[in-house]
């Protein structure tokens, strides 16, 4: 079933005829958003692709990605962008109210993920009202393994060819090579190679 596709006329659209006609799923771009999606190199039987920005939002997808399930939604004038050669299989990526999630090539998502740069409600310091909790950058490297069921959290950072274990939770920094589990997810080794 080709893409449902929900464009205003503002919006700047680019979608790979192949997955545009081959893939289920939906687009939607309001004015003034920005969606490029390259040709996938192939797509699951779950292979479901939903894709939102709203109004000053981008999603950017490179071309070479299989994805097997997966749901990107970027508004407030944030950004999703993603290298080539991703794999995901069952992933939701949600940039809200500003910062950008950048994902590098050759990553490998696995099922139950989920992304995102933003709380999405305040919290303050009761005696300033200051919000400590604001927005942040999600910055995922490139060649990392994110297992199955983890969140990432406004913050995270993972370094290049890095592993976070099953149901894992990425506050904080993540070095490169390094194989990290738990809530908060914490180094357990670190002078690691992975495979697919
Ligand atoms: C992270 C992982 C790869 C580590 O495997 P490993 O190197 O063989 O690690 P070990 O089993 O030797 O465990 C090392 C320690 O980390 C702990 N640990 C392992 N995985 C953990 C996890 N996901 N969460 C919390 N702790 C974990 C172990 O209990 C052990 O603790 P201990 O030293 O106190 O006994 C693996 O446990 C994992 O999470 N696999 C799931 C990957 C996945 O999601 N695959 C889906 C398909 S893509």
């Amino acid at each position: 079933m080709p893409l449902t596709l929900r464009l205003h006329p503002e919006a700047r659209v680019e979608i790979d005829p192949v997955l545009a006609e081959r893939v289920d799923g939906l687009v939607e771009a309001a004015a003034g958003a920005v969606i490029v999606l390259g040709r996938p190199k192939n797509f699951g039987p779950r292979g479901r692709l939903v894709v939102s920005a709203e109004a000053n939002s981008q999603i950017h997808m490179a071309p070479r990605c299989f994805f097997n399930g997966l749901t990107i939604r970027a508004a407030g004038g944030g950004a999703v962008r993603i290298g080539p050669e991703c794999t995901f299989n069952g992933a939701e990526l949600v940039a809200f109210d500003g910062p950008t999630i950048h994902v590098g090539r050759d990553c490998m998502f696995s099922s139950e993920i989920r992304v995102m740069t933003t709380d999405h409600h305040v919290i303050r310091d009761a005696a300033t009202g200051e919000c400590i909790n604001p927005p942040e950058d999600v910055v995922i490297g490139e060649h990392v393994w994110v297992g199955r069921g983890v969140q990432m959290v406004k913050g995270a950072r993972v370094g290049d060819g890095s592993v976070i274990g099953a149901r894992g939770l990425v506050s904080g920094e993540i070095p490169p090579g390094c194989l990290a589990v738990g809530v908060p997810a914490k180094v357990i080794r670190s002078g690691i190679v992975w495979e697919r």
